[in-house]
């Protein structure tokens, strides 16, 4: 396979809980489907308090629990990004809409998706994947499960050409 990689940037408010899950999530599903040299993933955030940390260890236990790895260190999104992926997937509607405020253009705006306008259960009443940074261990299995399943479709969406 030759053709250049898709890539995908999954985007959160602090780049250490939903994003990096996504991010893990979505490496753990193209690895399965022996597609891993076809993408390009990575995570950012929109918020800056934690910009260098790791995963936050809730995430990674959740995910662990799950054989799926989380690594990586939090970024802040930037205008580079808006040129460099695909498709700039938004863990809600707060993160959507500030990916929106700091598109370059309105070519780049258009990258911007919500994550689960992928899931094909999902209504657009229903696309946010709540943060869990507050709450209990049920948060963050929860965000696997929801994250999971738009993944999913997503990947499906993509082998189809239905998207970007
Ligand atoms: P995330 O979760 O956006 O899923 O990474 C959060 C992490 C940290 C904070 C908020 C949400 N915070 O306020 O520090």
């Amino acid at each position: 396979m030759t053709s250049p990689p898709i890539k995908l940037l999954f985007v959160c408010l602090g780049n250490i809980c939903r994003s990096p899950t996504a991010e893990g999530v979505m490496c753990h599903i193209v690895a399965e489907a022996d597609l891993s040299d076809q993408f390009e993933l990575d995570s950012a955030g929109t918020g800056s308090w934690h910009l260098g940390d790791a995963p936050d260890r809730r995430s990674t236990a959740a995910a662990a629990a799950r054989g799926i790895v989380l690594e990586g260190q939090a970024r802040g999104v930037d205008g580079a990004d808006f040129e460099h992926y695909d498709l700039i997937l938004a863990m809600d509607r707060y993160n959507f809409r500030d990916l929106q405020a700091i598109a370059p253009t309105d070519e780049t705006e258009s990258k911007v998706k919500m994550l689960r306008e992928f899931d094909p259960m999902s209504t657009p009443d229903d696309y946010d994947v709540p943060d869990p940074y507050y709450g209990g261990p049920d948060g963050f299995n929860h965000v696997i499960d929801l994250v999971e399943a738009a993944c999913r479709g997503l990947l499906e969406d993509l082998l189809a050409g239905k998207a970007p």
